[in-house]
């Protein structure tokens, strides 16, 4: 996988470096050729330094990123299944003390995350080891987690409810038995799962979360610009685009997601706890296969939203977008990265910001109703 990705990136690098070429010279023969360069203002320089970029991006971007699409907004209630998973990824009484709900951690008003290094369990003291990475897009992942540990997002959902430092449910029964005990589940399970006689299992509840979890989805401007609008983008969101894939930063981060697609070793070159400060090694992949080639093997996270998902990187160790560009530049490239071009990719990065379906941002009016 990786050796089909070093040749294509390697393929893609020469003709993007050949285009650059062919185009300078092109352009530097019409402005000397017309003689009115001194006359050409800003901005028709600038257009037309934007157009060579995307060439240059055009012929590399196939290969490299795919869009995504989704509606602007979407009637939950259409389908019962997302209607009953958006009802209890907001309800508090999937934890033991009904104090957190998935949307405690993963808040859909701010990007999926809540913006903490490690998040506060339904105990109110106790944090987890690791940062909350965020739900939007998670579905396209190839795996769920840092390390991968459950296949899909329904497989993820079941997890925290009974994680003894996140929701701390004691048992899957127990939650059963306390949404059986819930009028409004009744309803809501029997019409997602009309065939079954015992609609409310933990098994449908994984099932309708997940479901909703489809839903959430944030297409941005880079959609539009992949999309064939050329506009889309600024000229220095372009430059940074083209940095981004330059550098190598696509040997890792691409497909639809800019990552989400594997796993790989943080500090490729550098122990990434010297870089990142984190007082805590956390060994990734290992701990569950105990393979000494998968130490510090972490899935490569989405970009997606990233300008908002902060802090960053597992342990939610490093606050700034900057400051985890130069990281990545130096552990995972040994690439001494300029200020330059570190501004370029992190104004490329804001224009992968995009916008959830109204509905989902909205809490459920039975469960507002619980919190007066
Ligand atoms: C106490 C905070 C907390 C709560 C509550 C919580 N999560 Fe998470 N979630 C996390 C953390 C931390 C991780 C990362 C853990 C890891 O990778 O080891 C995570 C990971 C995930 C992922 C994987 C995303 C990725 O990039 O791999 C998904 C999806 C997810 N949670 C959905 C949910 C759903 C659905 C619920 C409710 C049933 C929920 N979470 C409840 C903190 C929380
Ligand atoms: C060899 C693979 C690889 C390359 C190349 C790579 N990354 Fe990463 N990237 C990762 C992995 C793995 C992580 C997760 C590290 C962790 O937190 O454990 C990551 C995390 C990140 C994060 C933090 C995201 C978050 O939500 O915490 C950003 C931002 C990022 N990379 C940007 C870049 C940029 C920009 C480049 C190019 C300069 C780059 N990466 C090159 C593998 C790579």
């Amino acid at each position: 996988m990786m050796k089909f990705i070093h040749e294509n990136y390697y393929l893609c690098k020469k003709n993007v470096m050949r285009n650059i070429f062919i185009l300078t010279a092109i352009s530097s023969f019409l402005w000397t050729s017309c003689g009115n360069f001194d006359e050409q203002n800003k901005k028709d320089k600038e257009l037309f330094e934007s157009s060579q970029y995307d060439l240059a991006i055009n012929d590399v971007k196939d290969g490299l990123f795919k869009p995504i699409a989704n509606e602007k907004d979407i009637d939950l209630s259409a389908d019962p299944k997302v209607n009953l998973g958006y009802h209890l990824f907001y309800d508090p009484r999937l934890s033991k003390n009904s104090s957190i709900s998935c949307n405690s951690c993963h808040n859909l008003e701010t990007f999926g995350v809540d913006n903490e290094p490690t998040s506060l369990g339904d105990d109110g003291v106790t944090r987890g080891g690791r940062n909350s990475p965020t739900v939007l897009n998670a579905s396209l992942h190839f795996k769920q987690f840092w390390d991968g540990r459950a296949e899909d997002v329904e497989a993820q959902a079941g997890m925290p409810i009974t994680n003894p430092v996140e929701m701390m449910i004691p048992s899957e029964d127990f939650l059963v038995q306390r949404l059986k005990g819930i009028d409004l589940y009744q309803r809501l399970f029997k019409k997602a799962y009309p065939q079954q006689e015992q609609a409310i299992t933990y098994k449908n509840i994984q099932d309708a979360i997940g479901a909703f979890e489809r839903k959430l989805l944030t297409p941005s401007r880079f959609d539009e610009y992949l999309n064939g609008d050329m506009n889309a983008l600024t000229l220095q969101e372009k430059q940074g685009l083209m940095s981004f894939v330059n550098i190598g930063c696509t040997q890792c981060h691409s497909g639809a997601l800019l990552g989400g697609g594997m796993f790989q070793t943080f500090g490729v070159y550098h122990k990434y706890w010297e870089l990142t400060k984190s007082p805590k090694i956390d060994d990734g992949l290992f701990d569950i296969t105990k393979d000494e080639a998968q130490k510090n093997m972490f899935k490569v996270p989405s970009l997606r939203n990233v300008e908002h998902t902060y802090p960053y990187f597992h342990d939610g160790q490093v606050k700034s977008l900057d400051e985890a560009v130069r990281i990545m530049a130096k552990a995972q490239l040994n690439y001494d990265i300029s200020k330059e071009e570190t501004d370029n990719i992190v104004a490329f990065l804001k224009s992968l910001t995009g916008e959830l379906p109204a509905s989902t941002k909205v809490v459920p009016q039975s469960i507002a109703a619980l919190q007066k």
